[in-house]
Protein backbone atom coordinates (compact mmCIF):
# COMPACT_ATOMS: atom_id res chain seq x y z
CA UNK A 1 0.00 0.00 0.00
CA UNK A 2 1.00 3.64 -0.93
CA UNK A 3 -0.17 5.34 2.09
CA UNK A 4 1.01 8.76 2.87
CA UNK A 5 -1.20 9.68 5.84
CA UNK A 6 -0.55 6.89 8.36
CA UNK A 7 -1.97 8.31 12.03
CA UNK A 8 -1.20 5.20 13.84
CA UNK A 9 3.03 6.22 13.48
CA UNK A 10 2.11 8.66 16.30
CA UNK A 11 0.53 5.75 18.21
CA UNK A 12 2.91 3.35 18.31
CA UNK A 13 4.62 3.77 21.58
CA UNK A 14 3.80 5.13 25.27
CA UNK A 15 6.30 7.49 24.94
CA UNK A 16 5.48 8.55 21.64
CA UNK A 17 1.55 8.69 22.47
CA UNK A 18 2.22 11.18 25.41
CA UNK A 19 4.84 13.18 23.43
CA UNK A 20 2.12 14.45 21.01
CA UNK A 21 -0.79 14.38 23.67
CA UNK A 22 -3.19 17.68 22.94
CA UNK A 23 -4.70 17.90 26.26
CA UNK A 24 -2.33 18.34 29.31
CA UNK A 25 -4.42 18.87 33.13
CA UNK A 26 -2.97 19.59 36.30
CA UNK A 27 -4.28 19.41 39.93
CA UNK A 28 -4.17 22.55 40.23
CA UNK A 29 -6.63 23.15 38.01
CA UNK A 30 -9.49 21.00 39.98
CA UNK A 31 -11.89 21.97 42.28
CA UNK A 32 -13.14 19.75 44.86
CA UNK A 33 -17.41 20.76 45.78
CA UNK A 34 -17.40 19.82 49.83
CA UNK A 35 -20.90 20.26 51.90
CA UNK A 36 -20.65 21.87 55.58
CA UNK A 37 -23.36 21.04 57.29
CA UNK A 38 -24.67 22.26 61.26
CA UNK A 39 -23.68 20.21 64.28
CA UNK A 40 -20.69 18.19 65.91
CA UNK A 41 -19.24 14.91 65.10
CA UNK A 42 -21.27 14.55 61.87
CA UNK A 43 -19.56 12.66 58.52
CA UNK A 44 -22.42 11.37 57.15
CA UNK A 45 -22.57 9.59 53.57
CA UNK A 46 -25.10 11.05 50.78
CA UNK A 47 -27.20 8.43 49.88
CA UNK A 48 -27.51 9.46 46.10
CA UNK A 49 -23.59 10.18 46.49
CA UNK A 50 -21.85 7.02 47.90
CA UNK A 51 -18.20 8.01 48.54
CA UNK A 52 -19.76 11.82 49.42
CA UNK A 53 -20.28 13.20 52.60
CA UNK A 54 -21.86 16.07 54.94
CA UNK A 55 -19.68 17.23 57.42
CA UNK A 56 -19.64 19.32 60.38
CA UNK A 57 -17.59 22.21 61.39
CA UNK A 58 -15.21 20.14 63.73
CA UNK A 59 -14.73 17.43 61.28
CA UNK A 60 -14.34 19.28 57.85
CA UNK A 61 -10.48 19.66 58.95
CA UNK A 62 -10.26 15.72 58.20
CA UNK A 63 -11.36 16.13 54.72
CA UNK A 64 -9.17 19.46 54.48
CA UNK A 65 -6.29 17.05 54.97
CA UNK A 66 -6.99 14.30 52.31
CA UNK A 67 -7.22 16.83 50.16
CA UNK A 68 -4.02 18.73 50.55
CA UNK A 69 -2.61 15.38 50.59
CA UNK A 70 -3.87 14.28 47.58
CA UNK A 71 -2.83 17.59 45.83
CA UNK A 72 -6.33 19.45 45.55
CA UNK A 73 -5.75 23.11 46.22
CA UNK A 74 -9.04 24.40 45.91
CA UNK A 75 -12.69 23.78 47.48
CA UNK A 76 -16.21 24.97 46.83
CA UNK A 77 -18.41 24.68 49.74
CA UNK A 78 -21.37 24.43 49.95
CA UNK A 79 -23.89 24.64 53.22
CA UNK A 80 -26.62 22.97 54.90
CA UNK A 81 -28.02 25.22 57.54
CA UNK A 82 -30.79 23.82 60.16
CA UNK A 83 -32.82 26.48 60.26
CA UNK A 84 -34.60 28.06 56.55
CA UNK A 85 -37.08 30.33 56.16
CA UNK A 86 -38.63 32.77 53.71
CA UNK A 87 -35.48 35.33 53.09
CA UNK A 88 -33.19 32.52 53.36
CA UNK A 89 -31.42 34.51 56.21
CA UNK A 90 -28.75 31.58 56.94
CA UNK A 91 -26.99 32.59 53.81
CA UNK A 92 -25.74 35.52 54.72
CA UNK A 93 -26.01 35.45 58.50
CA UNK A 94 -22.40 36.22 60.55
CA UNK A 95 -22.36 33.02 62.11
CA UNK A 96 -23.94 31.41 59.07
CA UNK A 97 -23.06 27.70 58.74
CA UNK A 98 -20.60 28.50 55.35
CA UNK A 99 -19.68 31.38 57.40
CA UNK A 100 -18.52 28.93 60.66
CA UNK A 101 -17.02 26.87 58.28
CA UNK A 102 -14.96 29.07 56.73
CA UNK A 103 -13.24 30.37 59.49
CA UNK A 104 -12.09 27.24 60.86
CA UNK A 105 -10.89 26.08 57.63
CA UNK A 106 -8.74 29.22 56.81
CA UNK A 107 -7.88 28.97 60.26
CA UNK A 108 -6.49 24.87 60.02
CA UNK A 109 -5.67 24.75 56.41
CA UNK A 110 -4.39 28.79 55.02
CA UNK A 111 -3.21 27.32 52.35
CA UNK A 112 -5.99 25.97 51.12
CA UNK A 113 -7.84 27.61 48.32
CA UNK A 114 -11.87 28.40 49.33
CA UNK A 115 -14.58 29.53 47.08
CA UNK A 116 -18.27 29.65 47.97
CA UNK A 117 -21.59 28.89 46.23
CA UNK A 118 -23.29 31.74 46.68
CA UNK A 119 -27.02 31.27 46.19
CA UNK A 120 -30.12 30.99 48.53
CA UNK A 121 -31.78 27.76 47.24
CA UNK A 122 -30.72 25.97 50.64
CA UNK A 123 -31.39 28.38 53.09
CA UNK A 124 -35.07 29.11 51.94
CA UNK A 125 -37.88 27.40 53.55
CA UNK A 126 -39.91 27.18 49.65
CA UNK A 127 -36.08 25.94 48.08
CA UNK A 128 -35.71 28.57 45.11
CA UNK A 129 -32.57 30.54 44.83
CA UNK A 130 -34.15 34.02 45.52
CA UNK A 131 -37.06 35.66 47.47
CA UNK A 132 -40.40 35.05 46.36
CA UNK A 133 -43.21 37.59 45.02
CA UNK A 134 -46.42 35.38 44.44
CA UNK A 135 -45.07 32.07 43.04
CA UNK A 136 -42.06 33.21 41.48
CA UNK A 137 -38.46 34.35 42.46
CA UNK A 138 -38.60 38.06 41.95
CA UNK A 139 -35.21 38.60 40.69
CA UNK A 140 -34.35 42.22 41.86
CA UNK A 141 -35.72 41.82 45.01
CA UNK A 142 -32.75 38.88 45.39
CA UNK A 143 -29.85 40.38 44.04
CA UNK A 144 -29.11 42.75 47.18
CA UNK A 145 -29.72 39.38 49.42
CA UNK A 146 -26.85 37.32 47.18
CA UNK A 147 -24.40 40.71 47.57
CA UNK A 148 -24.94 40.19 51.07
CA UNK A 149 -24.19 36.45 51.21
CA UNK A 150 -21.29 37.18 49.03
CA UNK A 151 -19.92 39.93 51.11
CA UNK A 152 -20.13 37.68 54.40
CA UNK A 153 -18.57 35.03 52.85
CA UNK A 154 -15.20 37.12 52.29
CA UNK A 155 -15.62 38.59 55.48
CA UNK A 156 -15.37 35.10 56.71
CA UNK A 157 -12.62 34.36 54.33
CA UNK A 158 -13.70 33.18 51.69
CA UNK A 159 -10.99 33.99 48.89
CA UNK A 160 -13.64 33.80 45.88
CA UNK A 161 -17.34 33.81 45.48
CA UNK A 162 -19.13 31.59 43.14
CA UNK A 163 -23.04 32.80 42.42
CA UNK A 164 -25.26 30.01 41.37
CA UNK A 165 -28.44 31.76 41.67
CA UNK A 166 -28.86 32.64 37.81
CA UNK A 167 -31.15 35.73 38.35
CA UNK A 168 -30.08 38.53 36.69
CA UNK A 169 -27.60 41.38 36.88
CA UNK A 170 -25.99 39.61 39.82
CA UNK A 171 -22.33 39.64 39.23
CA UNK A 172 -22.73 43.12 39.15
CA UNK A 173 -24.69 43.42 42.23
CA UNK A 174 -22.11 40.93 43.57
CA UNK A 175 -18.83 43.34 42.22
CA UNK A 176 -20.37 46.51 43.42
CA UNK A 177 -20.66 45.38 47.14
CA UNK A 178 -17.44 43.95 47.09
CA UNK A 179 -16.08 47.02 45.86
CA UNK A 180 -17.78 49.33 47.89
CA UNK A 181 -16.36 47.01 50.96
CA UNK A 182 -12.95 46.99 50.09
CA UNK A 183 -12.34 43.71 48.55
CA UNK A 184 -11.73 44.60 44.94
CA UNK A 185 -8.99 41.78 44.63
CA UNK A 186 -11.40 38.67 45.25
CA UNK A 187 -12.81 37.26 41.97
CA UNK A 188 -15.84 35.98 40.73
CA UNK A 189 -16.26 32.95 39.24
CA UNK A 190 -19.81 32.89 38.13
CA UNK A 191 -22.09 29.84 37.28
CA UNK A 192 -22.91 31.89 33.93
CA UNK A 193 -24.19 29.52 31.88
CA UNK A 194 -26.41 27.37 33.93
CA UNK A 195 -29.01 24.91 33.08
CA UNK A 196 -32.00 23.76 34.67
CA UNK A 197 -31.07 20.12 34.51
CA UNK A 198 -32.15 16.77 36.18
CA UNK A 199 -28.34 15.75 36.44
CA UNK A 200 -28.81 18.03 39.92
CA UNK A 201 -30.85 15.78 41.62
CA UNK A 202 -28.49 13.95 43.57
CA UNK A 203 -27.44 17.57 44.84
CA UNK A 204 -30.90 17.93 45.96
CA UNK A 205 -31.14 15.18 48.17
CA UNK A 206 -27.52 16.29 49.70
CA UNK A 207 -28.41 19.91 50.53
CA UNK A 208 -32.42 19.40 50.72
CA UNK A 209 -33.10 21.88 48.34
CA UNK A 210 -35.33 20.76 46.27
CA UNK A 211 -37.92 23.82 45.35
CA UNK A 212 -41.11 22.94 47.56
CA UNK A 213 -43.13 23.66 44.57
CA UNK A 214 -42.87 24.46 40.85
CA UNK A 215 -39.15 24.47 39.34
CA UNK A 216 -36.10 26.46 38.38
CA UNK A 217 -36.71 26.98 34.90
CA UNK A 218 -37.54 30.47 35.48
CA UNK A 219 -34.12 31.28 36.14
CA UNK A 220 -32.23 28.50 34.84
CA UNK A 221 -31.36 28.02 31.31
CA UNK A 222 -33.10 25.69 28.69
CA UNK A 223 -31.05 22.84 27.57
CA UNK A 224 -32.32 23.41 24.10
CA UNK A 225 -30.16 26.94 23.94
CA UNK A 226 -26.67 26.94 22.76
CA UNK A 227 -26.53 30.79 21.94
CA UNK A 228 -28.47 31.45 25.17
CA UNK A 229 -25.69 30.07 26.80
CA UNK A 230 -22.65 32.48 24.96
CA UNK A 231 -25.34 35.65 25.79
CA UNK A 232 -25.39 34.61 29.58
CA UNK A 233 -21.79 34.09 29.76
CA UNK A 234 -20.59 37.29 27.69
CA UNK A 235 -23.07 38.63 29.75
CA UNK A 236 -21.60 38.17 33.05
CA UNK A 237 -18.12 38.58 31.66
CA UNK A 238 -19.64 42.58 31.27
CA UNK A 239 -20.69 42.58 34.78
CA UNK A 240 -17.55 41.72 35.81
CA UNK A 241 -17.25 38.01 36.17
CA UNK A 242 -13.38 36.60 36.46
CA UNK A 243 -14.35 32.91 35.50
CA UNK A 244 -16.92 31.93 33.90
CA UNK A 245 -18.96 28.62 34.32
CA UNK A 246 -20.54 26.06 32.34
CA UNK A 247 -22.89 23.50 33.83
CA UNK A 248 -23.55 20.72 33.79
CA UNK A 249 -20.43 19.09 32.19
CA UNK A 250 -21.04 15.96 30.63
CA UNK A 251 -24.21 16.62 27.82
CA UNK A 252 -22.74 19.81 27.89
CA UNK A 253 -19.20 20.12 26.22
CA UNK A 254 -20.51 21.82 23.17
CA UNK A 255 -21.18 24.82 25.33
CA UNK A 256 -18.08 24.16 27.26
CA UNK A 257 -16.26 24.42 23.63
CA UNK A 258 -18.17 27.74 22.27
CA UNK A 259 -18.31 29.62 25.62
CA UNK A 260 -14.04 29.41 25.57
CA UNK A 261 -13.92 30.62 22.17
CA UNK A 262 -16.45 33.56 22.66
CA UNK A 263 -14.83 34.55 26.09
CA UNK A 264 -10.91 35.75 26.86
CA UNK A 265 -11.32 34.70 30.50
CA UNK A 266 -11.14 31.38 31.97
CA UNK A 267 -14.12 28.86 31.82
CA UNK A 268 -14.88 26.12 34.20
CA UNK A 269 -17.11 23.00 33.57
CA UNK A 270 -19.31 21.68 36.66
CA UNK A 271 -19.50 17.68 36.60
CA UNK A 272 -22.08 17.48 38.62
CA UNK A 273 -23.48 15.28 41.08
CA UNK A 274 -25.61 13.11 38.73
CA UNK A 275 -22.94 12.75 36.49
CA UNK A 276 -20.88 11.34 39.74
CA UNK A 277 -24.10 8.93 41.02
CA UNK A 278 -24.04 7.57 37.03
CA UNK A 279 -20.69 6.64 37.08
CA UNK A 280 -20.65 5.28 40.83
CA UNK A 281 -24.05 3.13 40.28
CA UNK A 282 -23.00 1.96 36.72
CA UNK A 283 -19.96 1.04 38.36
CA UNK A 284 -21.11 -0.60 41.31
CA UNK A 285 -23.37 -3.01 39.05
CA UNK A 286 -20.20 -3.70 37.32
CA UNK A 287 -21.04 -2.37 34.12
CA UNK A 288 -18.25 0.02 33.69
CA UNK A 289 -15.14 0.41 34.67
CA UNK A 290 -14.86 3.44 36.85
CA UNK A 291 -11.35 4.66 37.08
CA UNK A 292 -11.51 4.90 32.96
CA UNK A 293 -14.64 6.59 32.76
CA UNK A 294 -13.51 9.29 35.32
CA UNK A 295 -10.70 9.98 33.60
CA UNK A 296 -12.31 10.57 30.10
CA UNK A 297 -15.02 12.19 31.39
CA UNK A 298 -12.27 14.37 32.63
CA UNK A 299 -9.92 14.47 29.84
CA UNK A 300 -13.20 15.31 27.45
CA UNK A 301 -14.27 18.49 29.55
CA UNK A 302 -10.57 20.06 29.62
CA UNK A 303 -10.33 19.06 25.83
CA UNK A 304 -13.34 20.93 24.94
CA UNK A 305 -11.79 24.10 26.37
CA UNK A 306 -12.48 24.03 30.01
CA UNK A 307 -9.15 25.24 31.84
CA UNK A 308 -10.81 24.52 35.46
CA UNK A 309 -12.50 20.92 36.57
CA UNK A 310 -15.25 20.57 39.64
CA UNK A 311 -15.66 17.36 40.37
CA UNK A 312 -16.66 15.26 43.25
CA UNK A 313 -13.52 12.96 42.04
CA UNK A 314 -10.85 15.08 42.00
CA UNK A 315 -8.87 13.44 44.36
CA UNK A 316 -9.09 10.52 42.45
CA UNK A 317 -8.17 12.47 39.29
CA UNK A 318 -5.53 14.06 41.17
CA UNK A 319 -4.22 10.11 41.67
CA UNK A 320 -4.16 9.16 38.43
CA UNK A 321 -2.48 12.35 37.57
CA UNK A 322 0.29 11.24 39.80
CA UNK A 323 0.28 7.66 38.61
CA UNK A 324 0.42 9.32 35.16
CA UNK A 325 -2.40 7.59 33.51
CA UNK A 326 -3.65 10.96 32.59
CA UNK A 327 -2.11 14.50 32.60
C1 LIG B 1 -27.33 25.88 44.06
C2 LIG B 1 -26.54 24.85 43.33
C3 LIG B 1 -26.97 23.64 42.78
C4 LIG B 1 -25.81 22.99 42.34
C5 LIG B 1 -24.75 23.83 42.57
N1 LIG B 1 -25.22 24.99 43.17
C6 LIG B 1 -28.31 23.02 42.73
C7 LIG B 1 -29.37 23.60 41.90
O1 LIG B 1 -29.18 24.56 41.16
O2 LIG B 1 -30.46 23.07 42.03
C8 LIG B 1 -25.78 21.62 41.73
C9 LIG B 1 -24.50 20.88 41.91
C10 LIG B 1 -24.57 19.43 41.64
O3 LIG B 1 -25.59 18.88 41.20
O4 LIG B 1 -23.55 18.77 41.88
N2 LIG B 1 -28.20 26.61 43.28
Amino acid sequence: MELIQRPRRLRGSEVLRKMVRETRIDKASLIYPLFVKEGTGIEEEIPSMEGQYRYSVDRLPYELERLSEAGVGSVMLFGIPDHKDEKGSGAYAEDGIVQKALREAKKRFPDLYYITDVCMCEYTSHGHCGVLCDHDVDNDETLPFLAQTALSHVQAGADMVAPSDMMDGRVRAIRDCLDSHGFQNTPIMSYAVKYASAFYGPFRDAAGSAPSFGDRKSYQMDFHNRREGLKEALTDVQEGADIIMVKPALSYLDIVSEVSKAVHVPVAAYSVSGEYAMVKAAAKMGWIDEEKIICEMAVGTYRAGAQIYLTYFAKEIARFMEEGRIG
